[in-house]
């Protein structure tokens, strides 16, 4: 079967590498030639465990990436993974997607048959907008939203917990016998199979992803009161999770959720009840905790220093939105650096993620970032070198510090307080080394 993969971002990579493992010919199109360039060579254009190993394995064999949208005239399904960034208004913006659909229509035999599968995220309805484009076509459209996790996206992949596919209609098995040809790998493994139609898989995804942000929302929520009366977050928290109806994960407190996916798929399914004139009191009291949530722990930090914290110097260790990625979109990190150097705060950052360090430099040295007030920041590569001589240390991805030498961040640091924002301290540690220690609702 021969595959063609349009969009070789986050998504449209890891499925290509993974489609040509399953021995399936697949060929990755994008219109960015630096990026295509580099995938040539075998080498990953992202920060991910194992890419790089599945490249090189599959590249120039039956995996090859191109920038000409030639190479759909003799797939048998072509896969849309372009982006859906968020517009102003909140909405998913669709421009990229529509404009990849377009392009290929050129290269597409009317009455040849062809699957059209969208792995964006895209709202309810854009499946069937897609099939009204090809309507002349002999196209069936497939709806398959993706849940794949960065830093961990491969394994994540390779191990799903269902598969969804949404169809126009369940009654033509053409597209439905295809798609299960090329998850057959799953179907041998027993992964549950949602065969259902469009308009819900396209909710699924929006509906798994705002489910996990208001798990986060309501942890966070709690913390501000747990803080407030001395109760401990991470005890509750756990007690919480014991109980299997709810589950222990994406119960951790801390200051708030980020990334590509949480923070546009909340607002895009506000937009879609709003379209639909449906109120989303919860989803949207979901968006506004996790807005509120840094200002409340950029408040903690402030009181601390008697809300002055012109001319102190901060460490903040992690700068991506999440461990083990170079990814920085709506990184609490970044959004915390900003908050501290519009108040006169001089910031020393530091990621384990080399690139995320990179990304980190780019984003200040470019003229459109919103930080543009002068930059008393500076991003180092070396953790001990980060906290020298601070006046606090600030914690805002979940990596494991607690392996760093304490005693030794203690004889580098000028003021020994930590806060931490993701609470991955060993707490009592750290207290007994000297520290004063500020978490999030503990
Ligand atoms: C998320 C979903 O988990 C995936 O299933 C989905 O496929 C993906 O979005 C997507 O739509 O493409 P991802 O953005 O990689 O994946 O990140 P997560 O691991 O889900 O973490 C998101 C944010 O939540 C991070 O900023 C993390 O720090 C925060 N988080 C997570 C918490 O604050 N507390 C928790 O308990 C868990």
């Amino acid at each position: 079967m021969r595959i063609s993969v349009l969009g070789v971002g986050y998504v449209g990579l890891i499925l290509s590498v993974s489609l040509a493992d399953f021995g399936f010919e697949v060929t990755g199109i994008d219109i960015d030639n630096k990026k295509i360039d580099k995938l040539k060579r075998g080498k990953s254009v992202l920060h991910e465990d194992g890419l790089n190993k599945l490249l090189e394995k599959h590249v120039n064999k039956n995996l090859t990436f191109t920038t000409s949208y030639e190479s759909v005239t003799s797939s048998d399904i072509i896969f849309l993974c372009v982006g859906t960034p968020q517009n102003k208004n909140g909405e998913a913006n669709l421009n990229f997607l529509f404009s990849a659909a377009d392009k290929i229509k050129a290269y597409l035999d009317r009455k040849e048959y062809k699957v059209i599968v969208i792995k964006s995220t895209v709202p309810v309805g854009t499946n069937r907008k897609i099939k009204e484009l090809f309507s002349d076509y002999n196209i069936d459209v497939v709806s398959n939203p993706e849940f794949l996790r960065e830093g961990i996206a491969l394994q994540d992949f390779f191990n799903p917990k269902r598969i969804v596919l949404g169809f126009e209609s369940l009654k033509n098995k053409r597209p439905i016998i295809l798609m299960e040809e090329v998850y057959n790998y799953f179907k041998e493994k027993d992964v549950p199979f949602i065969i259902t139609k469009w308009e819900t898989a396209e909710l699924i995804k929006y509906a798994s992803n705002a489910f996990l942000a208001t798990k986060i929302s309501y942890v966070n929520e709690l913390s501000k009161l747990a803080d407030k009366v001395g109760a401990d977050i991470k005890i509750i928290s756990h007690s919480m999770g014991l109980d299997p109806r709810i589950g222990n994960k994406f119960l951790n407190a801390g200051i708030g959720y980020g990334g590509s996916c949480f923070p546009k798929d909340v607002r895009a399914l506000i937009r879609q009840f709003e379209d639909n004139r449906v109120e989303p009191t919860l989803i949207k009291a979901t968006d506004k905790v996790n807005e509120e949530q840094i200002i409340w722990f950029f408040n903690k930090i402030k009181e601390y220093f008697n809300n002055n914290i012109n001319q102190k110097t901060f460490a903040v260790l992690g700068l991506a939105f999440k461990p083990n990625t170079d990814d920085l979109r709506e990184s609490r990190g970044i959004k915390l650096i900003d908050l501290l150097l519009k108040e006169g705060a001089i910031v020393k950052g530091f990621d384990y993620v080399e690139k995320a360090r990179e990304n980190a430099i780019n984003i200040y040295k470019s003229d459109k970032s919103e930080a543009s007030y002068g930059y008393n920041l500076y991003i180092l590569d070396n953790i001990y070198e980060t906290v020298k001589d601070v006046d606090g240390i600030v914690i805002t991805t979940e990596y494991n510090f607690n392996k760093e030498d304490w005693e030794k961040i203690k004889k580098l640091i000028k003021n020994k307080v930590v806060f931490d924002g993701r609470n991955t301290l060993d707490a009592g540690k750290i207290k007994k080394l000297g520290f004063e220690y500020y978490g999030v609702g503990r």
